[in-house]
């Protein structure tokens, strides 16, 4: 194990690998500061540029020290009520009824392997060091263990809390972050990712600005509104150069990613559950585990930023199991043919499904006890016995002696109050006494922080992943909550519901998956409800959106790339017109869009599929033959706007270049465009499939490649597009 924390004798901790450097120290009062994160710094006794003593009119001074304002500090886990009123990292109520805290320095630790956090999602560590540094409040009675794990082969760190009342009476917490991560005054711009159904990921920059910039999700998911995602960076950043630091927080419901710029334009950014409508009790010797917050470096812009949490997920998030592993390729029952699904009409997917060349058969939503549309059966999770006389498994088994794989729908978390279970058990619900429950799509949340809901929930699911004709699981979750309350928790301790429901969902998942870890799952919540870190813990691959319509996919699987590789992105070649948009689109620009996420397939019924069969078949053999490369490739996101977006992927072993390029709205006489490749071999030459060409690799980077031109007056067809709107071609370059 190399040595990647170093730490002086004067407490200065440097947690450094060959590229990056997080370093803090003990200041004389016995408090953290925060040094630097950026660009390798090797340790020493003497940093250049630590926190400043100097006398300033009008500040305050922390208690009985000399010009020390920690309102201008960079701080570790910075508090409240001292003389720093910016948004703490921590806001506890004490035995004393105050919110007042000081935490000095205790004792550190520094372990070889990575503890998981207790019921968390959480990164693997390997290749890594972890530093737990205890601090105490001995007024207060309460001690916090920062932790951070510092990795090799990764420019990242990944960081927690855990809060402990060592005192005897309660402490209340209010506002536990994962992490703070104070930056020296500066320029600099944030990057998020936001959206809604069926429109999730949308990349969206702006200057830092005076004051509070929050990201926060108070839906028990972490969201299409937010994606639980930040981007700082110098303003000057690009995607290809500049300074830019990355969080994102691995956990799937409420959480808070605040920007503050102070008064003296240093900032600080904040990432944890979301404090608002959050408390919880700590009784004495009780512990609270903030879930894990993650921060990367990059001196390379925001594609350099991207190649770090690609590897990172990948590696470290990702169920290993799966990793590197192509996805099947799929035919989904889902626009297909909705709930109107039986056994005759899945055998005949089956049947195109196999004919297509196709490897797997999904049968989504629609194929349990009464679900004959959203506004029953949730819950009851067994075969419905009309359209499947014989049970899902006896189809499954069918499907499968046909040489395809098999995958499920499911959507555990939720209940109809027209099905068998909520008749049942009205109180297992997510609900406030004497309040109607409000519905969203016909539905509501299970109270998984019960376990005798989780229970019923293992049971149903386990028998049917036992029968051993499930390959592929799609877990769904399609309301986000209200009236958020459990009967199981006393009255005091409501505000702890959405996190114990969180805590619910990951051990009934983490149950499931470890009992069946062949199984493919995907997550998915209403497309992209839950696209974050903390579900692909647990699932290799996500559902991007629903939005299947390729030029409505455009943007956000471009953002949804700012985090995630192509291989956790799911897609599928939907209908025409879009069901959601109404837009019509060609099957190549369906399946050329679609193909940049690894696991790939298509959603049409019998008839579309005849319709088309030759193209899709075309398709689908493209997709099956690099379904490695996808899985295992590169992805770089090469050009972005309105009307053009290009991206690159290069397969592991470099032998192999795609290039896709789409173009939105034609128009009369519109400029030449060129691409330039990046990250390739400028030394050897690479060969344009379905042509005669061959180019030198430091060409396609530096010159670049000309681009299709889209006009319907050209008279040469050997450059075109399609001629139109939607217009897309994939450059396929092989290594020579
Ligand atoms: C929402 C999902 O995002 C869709 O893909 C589909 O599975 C439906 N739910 C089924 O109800």
């Amino acid at each position: 194990m190399p040595v990647l924390i170093n730490v002086s004798n004067t407490l200065d901790f440097n947690l450094s690998n060959s590229r990056i450097s997080y370093v803090f120290r003990v200041s004389p009062e016995g408090l953290l500061e925060h040094l630097h994160f950026g660009g390798r710094v090797e340790p020493t006794a003497n940093y250049p540029s630590t926190p400043r003593r100097l006398h300033r009119s009008c500040t305050l001074e922390f208690q009985d020290s000399e010009h020390y304002n920690l309102s201008d500090v960079p701080q570790e886990y910075p508090v409240f009520g001292t003389t720093d009123n910016r948004y703490p990292a921590l806001h506890a109520i004490n035995k004393d009824g105050n919110s007042t805290h000081v935490f000095k320095y205790d004792s550190y630790e520094i372990l070889d392997s990575k503890p998981r956090l207790a019921g968390l999602p959480s990164a693997r560590g390997g290749d890594s060091q972890t530093l737990v540094v205890r601090l105490l409040d001995e007024v207060a009675q309460i001690q916090v263990d920062l932790s951070y794990t510092v990795y090799a082969e990764h420019d990242v760190i990944a960081r927690s809390a855990r809060i402990t009342n060592i005192g005897e009476s309660l402490v209340r917490l209010a506002h536990a972050m994962s992490s703070c991560l104070d930056m020296p005054a500066g320029d600099y711009d944030l990057m998020h990712l936001h959206g809604t159904w069926a429109r999730e990921q949308n990349q969206k920059r702006m200057p830092v600005p005076q004051g509070r910039f929050a990201l926060e999700s108070a839906n028990g998911t972490s969201g299409n509104v937010h994606n639980p995602f930040l981007a700082l960076m110098d303003s000057n950043a690009t995607e290809r150069s500049g300074r830019v630091y990355g969080t994102a927080f691995v956990y799937s419901g409420n959480f808070a990613i605040s920007v503050e710029m102070g008064e003296f334009d240093s900032v600080r950014v904040t990432t944890g559950i979301n404090p608002f409508n959050f408390e919880w009790k700590l009784a004495s010797g009780e512990s609270f585990t903030c879930p894990e917050s993650l921060q990367v470096f990059s001196p390379n812009g925001l594609n350099g930023m991207s190649q770090i949490w690609h590897k990172f997920v990948k590696e470290k998030i990702s169920p290993p199991q799966f990793k590197g592993k192509a996805r099947p390729t799929y035919l989904n029952s889902w626009e297909a043919a909705y709930f109107d699904i039986n056994e005759d009409k899945v055998l005949e997917l089956a049947d195109r499904t196999k004919s297509l060349g196709l490897d797997m058969l999904v049968v989504d939503d629609g194929w349990f006890e009464g679900r004959d549309d959203d506004t029953s059966s949730l819950g009851d999770w067994f075969s419905d016995q009309q359209k499947f006389p014989n049970g899902i498994e006896a189809v499954a088994a069918k499907v499968k002696a046909k040489g395809l794989k098999f995958g499920l729908w499911f959507e555990p978390e939720m209940v109809n109050p027209d099905s068998q279970l909520f008749r049942e058990h009205p109180d297992w619900i997510i609900h406030v006494p004497k309040r109607v429950s409000s519905k969203g799509r016909n539905q509501l949340t299970l109270d998984l922080s019960r376990e005798d809901v989780r229970n019923y929930l293992f049971d149903c699911i386990d028998p049917i992943l036992s029968s051993g004709h499930i390959d592929y699981v799609k877990w769904d979750m399609n309301r986000v909550m209200s009236e958020i309350g459990s009967a199981s928790l006393s009255a005091n301790r409501q505000l702890e519901t959405a996190h114990r429901y969180m805590l619910g969902v990951y051990a009934l998942i983490e149950k499931i998956v470890s009992k069946h870890p062949q199984v493919l799952f995907e997550n998915c919540a209403s497309g992209g409800n839950r696209f974050d870190l903390g579900m692909l813990h647990y699932m290799a691959q996500s559902w991007t959106s629903d939005m299947s319509e390729p030029i409505g996919r455009l943007p956000i699987q471009n953002g949804a790339s700012h985090l995630f590789p192509p291989c956790v992105m799911a897609s599928y070649i939907g209908p025409v017109p879009s069901h959601l948009n109404g837009r019509k689109v060609s099957v190549k620009t369906r399946a050329e869009v679609g193909f940049f996420c690894a696991a790939r397939g298509l959603s049409l019924n019998a008839e579309d599929v005849d319709a088309d069969f030759e193209e899709l078949k075309h398709y689908a053999k493209l997709y099956k033959d690099t379904a490695d490369d996808v899985v295992n490739g590169t992805f770089h996101r090469v050009q972005y706007d309105d009307n053009e977006v290009c991206w690159q992927l290069t397969s592991s072993d470099g032998s192999k270049v795609y290039l896709g390029y789409f173009h939105i709205l034609s128009a009369a006489n519109l400029p030449f465009r060129r691409a330039r490749l990046v990250d390739i071999d400028a030394s050897r030459q690479y060969r344009l499939q379905d042509s005669d060409l061959t180019f030198g690799g430091d060409a396609l980077m530096h010159m670049g490649i000309d681009l299709p031109y889209v006009c319907a007056m050209q008279w040469s067809d050997a450059e075109y597009l399609d001629k139109g709107d939607f217009a897309s071609k994939l450059f396929v370059f092989e290594r020579v």
